[in-house]
């Protein structure tokens, strides 16, 4: 009862949680154990579109897979522990990644690269080898190396499909919307702000001057809004005060991609949201990899949108973006090689 309301209130509020598509798939989780995994899991085991559900972890994936499993919605679920990562894989469509460590107060996300870089890498290659192709949905930080590290593993195994990898950048743009949302009066959930760049703090850009409500937003109001969408994550970070970082928030942000993603997958047109992607934007400046719209579809990234008219301001951030994204960009891809 308590599943099928949820279900529907999220989909009424978000409009994320669409069922317009009646084939199912099998989801994997890869570090569902963890602060994200274990709500993320519950999300995803409320999402019509998913009908497996496989939960990973190094520790705790049987138990969270045993509570998750007695939500009543069609879909199975099965945990695997540390020594059945093959297993947990086999016949998954998707695979979301958030295992790996989170921050405490005074780390940037760069800060977790030597922990986090070797699990991602460790996990795209056995994804490479059991499920190579599968969709590969990226929470771990910081997603600016994680992804390059993700594409250059599969890659190295012959298997790199630049359609089927994605950062999710999801939470940047939920907090535009509900940020904005608080300053300007609208409604989030019909405030779309496309998020573009990366995925940490001056490489995140958002683009309110391309929403009806964020274009009229200037000077400190403005400065403090961009701040907030670019460090919202250190907001949480400090209100937990050395527990981690957002992982509720994130949890909903995953399903909410994934749930795009499924849309696409099973042929809904029309499905467009930012993600951390391979792309040609600003490959020539040496930025393999950028967020900004992309249409979903059954092959994964079906269109690459550009940016768009940016004002001076964002002109400006995309400015500041490029060098920090590329440095991470670099930092992912000399990890591999
Ligand atoms: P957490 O420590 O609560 O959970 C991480 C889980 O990963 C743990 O259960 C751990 O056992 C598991 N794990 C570690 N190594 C593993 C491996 N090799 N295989 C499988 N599982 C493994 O951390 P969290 O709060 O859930 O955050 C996870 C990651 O997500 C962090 O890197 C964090 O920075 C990132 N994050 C990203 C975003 C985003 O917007 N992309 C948002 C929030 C957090
Ligand atoms: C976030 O944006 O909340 C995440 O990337 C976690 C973090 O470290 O801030």
């Amino acid at each position: 009862m308590y599943a099928r309301s949820a279900a529907r209130l999220l989909s009424a509020q978000t409009r994320a949680f669409s069922t317009s598509s009646a084939r199912q798939t099998k989801v994997a989780v890869l570090g569902a154990g963890g602060g994200i995994g274990q709500p993320l899991s519950l999300l995803l085991k409320i999402d019509p579109l998913v009908s497996s559900l496989s939960l990973y972890d190094i520790r705790g994936a049987p138990g969270v897979a045993a509570d998750v499993s007695h939500i009543d919605t069609d879909s199975a679920v099965k945990g695997y522990t540390a020594d059945q990562l093959d297993e947990a894989l086999e016949g998954a469509k998707v695979i979301v990644i958030p295992a790996g460590v989170p921050r405490k107060p005074g780390m940037t996300r760069d800060d977790l690269f030597n922990t986090n870089a070797s699990i991602v890498r460790d996990l795209a290659a056995s994804v490479g080898r059991v499920a190579p192709e599968a969709n590969i949905l990226v929470i771990s930080n910081p997603v600016n190396s994680t992804i390059p590290i993700v594409a250059k593993t599969l890659e190295k195994a012959g298997v790199f499909d630049p359609r089927r990898v994605f950062g999710v950048t999801t939470l940047d743009v939920v907090r535009a919307a509900r940020f904005l949302g608080e300053v300007s009066g609208s409604d989030p959930k019909n405030t779309v702000v496309p998020v573009v760049g990366g995925h940490s703090g001056a490489t995140i850009v958002p683009l309110l001057s391309q929403n009806a409500h964020g274009k009229g937003i200037s000077g400190d109001a403005y400065e403090k809004l961009v701040y907030r969408i670019q460090f919202g994550g250190d907001e949480v970070v400090k209100a937990k005060d050395g527990a981690g970082s957002a992982t509720l928030s994130m949890a909903y942000a995953g399903a909410k991609f994934t749930n795009a993603l499924l849309r696409g997958l099973n042929g809904e047109k029309g499905v467009i949201t930012p993600t951390f992607v391979k792309s040609d934007l600003f490959a020539s400046k040496g930025v393999d990899f950028f967020s900004s719209n992309v249409e979903l579809g059954i092959n994964g990234v079906e269109k690459i949108y550009p940016i768009g008219p940016l004002s001076a301001e964002e002109e400006k951030l995309l400015e500041a973006c490029l060098p920090d994204l590329k440095k991470n960009i670099d930092k992912g891809y000399a990890f591999v090689a």
